[in-house]
């Protein structure tokens, strides 16, 4: 049990990226951080309670109470850093798409465990990045997400006795991505239910062997992204909860084009090395049915940020 923390008197402000999972092969694995953020300001009070104002992306639907994600977060936080404020105090101004396989709950999570870890003065040493992605893991459900939020960039990710670990992987420059994001959601929870439970022996191979060329492709050989994407265990199971998002995949992939489903979808995410008209005409294939966005990998993850 750690000793009671001291708590910063100042606000502190972050800011957390979207982030993309599977990448095609990397089931479960692999994430990418991506250039939408979602932001996070807190300050403690002594006046007992909680004050939260959540604006953009989802506020409507959005929980404004302890059952909030990132209140949730939080409160997990400050229990392993030894004790929670009496007073708190927190705005979300969110720019992640809900639903959508963008990462929109690890970024709350993530969100919500680093914005207390910067309210708790020395609050790396109480909370240390291990613990946070742990944490983040089990809140989440699998680490492939949290962990391309907490550091950035892109990720390899997996449990360690249950136990979410994570490292990251230099992103080469060359590569940026495209976003095609439908208007409807799909719940990652009952994207999840649709997996078998086995796949066929022959399907894991070509999955092992495409995941571990995707962190070369990743870094240094992205003339690989395309055959690194190609998966076999997991996307043709949740056809059926995302049609068109699963035609869009196949229409670019004919094209030569490195597209997957973004997580648990329904976003189909392209990525390329081109120039911007480049990116642009990639965008022209999701026709009226996907709403798109040319996209920068973000080199940071969670971090404090100034808006000014
Ligand atoms: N790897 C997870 C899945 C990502 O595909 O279910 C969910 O965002």
């Amino acid at each position: 049990m750690q000793s009671k923390p001291t708590f910063r008197a100042t606000p502190v402000t972050i800011r957390t990226p979207a982030s993309s999972a599977n990448l095609g092969a990397g089931f479960d694995s692999l994430g990418l951080a991506l250039e939408i953020y979602d932001g996070y300001a807190a300050q403690v009070s002594d006046e007992a309670g909680l004050d939260i104002q959540v604006a953009g992306e989802g506020a409507e639907e959005i929980r404004k109470d302890d059952k909030n994600l990132v209140i949730k977060a939080m409160n997990r936080a400050f229990d392993h850093m030894g004790g929670k404020p009496r007073g708190l105090s927190v705005r979300a101004l969110n720019a992640i798409p809900h639903g959508r396989g963008l990462g929109s709950s690890s970024s709350a999570i993530v969100g919500g465990l680093y914005l207390a870890r910067a309210l708790v003065i020395s609050g790396q040493e109480r909370l240390t990045d291990q613990d946070l992605l742990a944490i983040a893991t089990e809140m989440e459900g699998h680490p492939d997400n949290v962990a391309a939020v907490l550091y950035g960039g892109a990720t390899i990710a997996w449990l360690e006795g249950g136990v979410g670990r994570a490292t990251p992987i230099t992103v080469n420059h060359r590569i940026n991505a495209v976003a095609f994001i439908p208007e409807s959601a799909v719940a990652t929870s009952s994207a999840r239910k649709m997996l078998p439970d086995e796949v066929l022996y022959k399907d894991a191979t070509a999955n092992i062997a495409r995941s571990a060329l995707m962190v070369e492709a990743l870094s240094n050989k992205p003339e690989f992204l395309y055959e690194a994407t190609q998966d076999l265990i997991h996307q043709e199971f949740r056809k059926s909860a995302m049609p068109k998002s699963f035609a869009l995949v196949q229409k670019l992939r004919s094209a030569g084009v490195a597209a997957f489903i973004s997580g648990a979808g329904p976003t189909v995410l392209a990525l390329h090395t081109g120039s911007v008209t480049d990116a642009q005409e990639i965008a022209r294939a999701g026709g009226s049915s996907f709403a798109t966005q040319i996209l920068g990998i973000s080199r940071v993850g969670a971090h404090i940020y100034s808006p000014n």
